[in-house]
């Protein structure tokens, strides 16, 4: 099962408190930039994907699941999709038994090669810039076109153009746009200005 993100951005969040998740995903959805991928990095971050999936009209997966435990309950808690940061094949198994999309992270043509014998046809480029941006990226699929990627790891307002202009990318992840320490300090004009450009750098591809 793939996914229709709804966004050419995604915003990958790392939330420390719960009571951040429904103002934070209330901004997402005021400043038309309806989907989030929180991380399971947090003590918080189960709870927090509940708060926000609760949200009407917000897509929210979660990330950095490395697990099946860790998948299945993201899932249960209202995830539409997984995102790993590698091929965890337990993790694309189970998603793959539950009906959920999941979003595995490659990094090489061999990676590519083994998330397409799970017939995966969406997958995260991670870590982009540190893997060489979206040059490296380019080449990379050039041999795979019906590969969608979503490119994630140092991609900013400055580089996000550079990925989405690629025929592959369906959608970048990034965090800029919801700094940690930000969302810890509960400093929701700043992140809903950096949402704002984020939607409107989303909207302009
Ligand atoms: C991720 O979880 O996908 C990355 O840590 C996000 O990368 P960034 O913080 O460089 O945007």
């Amino acid at each position: 099962m793939t996914i229709d993100l709804p966004t050419k951005i995604v915003p990958v969040i790392i939330i420390d408190n719960p009571e951040t998740a429904k103002p934070l995903g209330e901004i997402l959805l005021e400043e038309n930039l309806p989907v989030a991928e929180v991380t399971l990095r947090t003590p918080a971050a189960l709870q927090s994907l509940e708060i926000m999936a609760g949200l009407e009209g917000l897509t929210v997966g979660a990330g950095t699941a490395i697990t099946k435990e860790q998948a299945e309950a993201a899932y249960h808690a209202g995830s539409k999709f997984i995102v790993s940061p590698a091929l965890h094949c337990e993790v694309i198994e189970y998603c793959q038994r539950a009906d959920v999309p999941v979003i595995p992270g490659i990094a090489t043509p061999s990676e590519i090669a083994q998330a397409m014998r799970y017939g995966l046809n969406l997958l995260k480029f991670f870590p982009a810039e540190a893997l060489g941006g979206a040059s490296a990226l380019k080449a990379i699929t050039s041999v795979y076109p019906e590969i969608g990627i979503m490119p994630t790891g140092g991609i900013t307002p400055a580089n996000v153009g550079e990925y989405l202009s690629l025929p592959c990318v369906r959608a970048c992840g990034g965090s800029w746009m919801v700094p940690r320490d930000l969302l810890q300090q509960e400093r929701f004009d700043e992140i809903r200005a950096l949402v704002r450009e984020a939607a409107t750098l989303s909207s302009a591809t």
